[in-house]
């Protein structure tokens, strides 16, 4: 029992320096996959893909924008978590939870780009390397669309290349 106890207490002091500030083990202590994680974020009316102005965002839906996400993550061999929602504090949460879980965030806030000071927030306080991408170019569409509050901290903004700006942004995290 005693000594139970002793490597117990060894256990806890020699990886309490290694415990992050959320109580999840950092990856690089524990982690025996070290396949990159990147959290691919999808904000509203993206699941419309394909029947949502085709002529802007193009023919092809949601589930082919998954799908080449998934096969440009296994050719660069990197391990992604596909993610849309239509709410904004639902994806502040996503944002907030990956801290400490995935090394880098592929962004489309879609109209919370223009809008979203708590997703600016939440990527804030997470700080994980993030690139915001964007089907369309929005610098030379409406007004409104031209500022984005995500770009004032991603690392990078790739707009107007359609499904292959998500490749980029992939091609971007992965080589950190
Ligand atoms: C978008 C551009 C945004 O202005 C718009 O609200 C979207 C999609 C894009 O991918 O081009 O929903 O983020």
């Amino acid at each position: 029992m005693v000594v139970v106890t002793m490597l117990a207490a060894t256990v806890v002091t020699v990886c309490a320096p290694y415990v992050n500030k959320t109580g999840k083990p950092l990856r690089l202590f524990f982690n025996w996959n070290f396949m990159k994680k990147i959290l691919v974020i999808n904000g509203p009316n993206l699941n419309l893909l394909g029947l949502r102005e085709p002529a802007l965002y193009g023919a092809k839906n949601f589930a082919a924008l998954q799908q080449f996400i998934r096969d440009c993550a296994a050719r660069l061999n990197v391990e992604v978590e596909l993610f849309q929602s239509n709410h904004e504090g639902v994806i502040v949460d996503k944002i907030q939870a990956a801290y400490g879980v995935f090394d880098g965030i592929l962004i489309n806030p879609a109209a919370y780009t223009h809008t979203s000071v708590a997703i600016l927030d939440a990527l804030k306080a997470v700080a994980l390397p993030t690139v915001e991408v964007h089907l369309t170019d929005i610098s030379t569409r409406e007004e409104f669309r031209r500022f984005s509050f995500v770009s004032l901290y991603a690392q990078k903004t790739i707009c107007g290349k359609g499904f292959d700006g998500y490749k980029e942004g992939l091609e971007f995290l992965a080589q950190l």
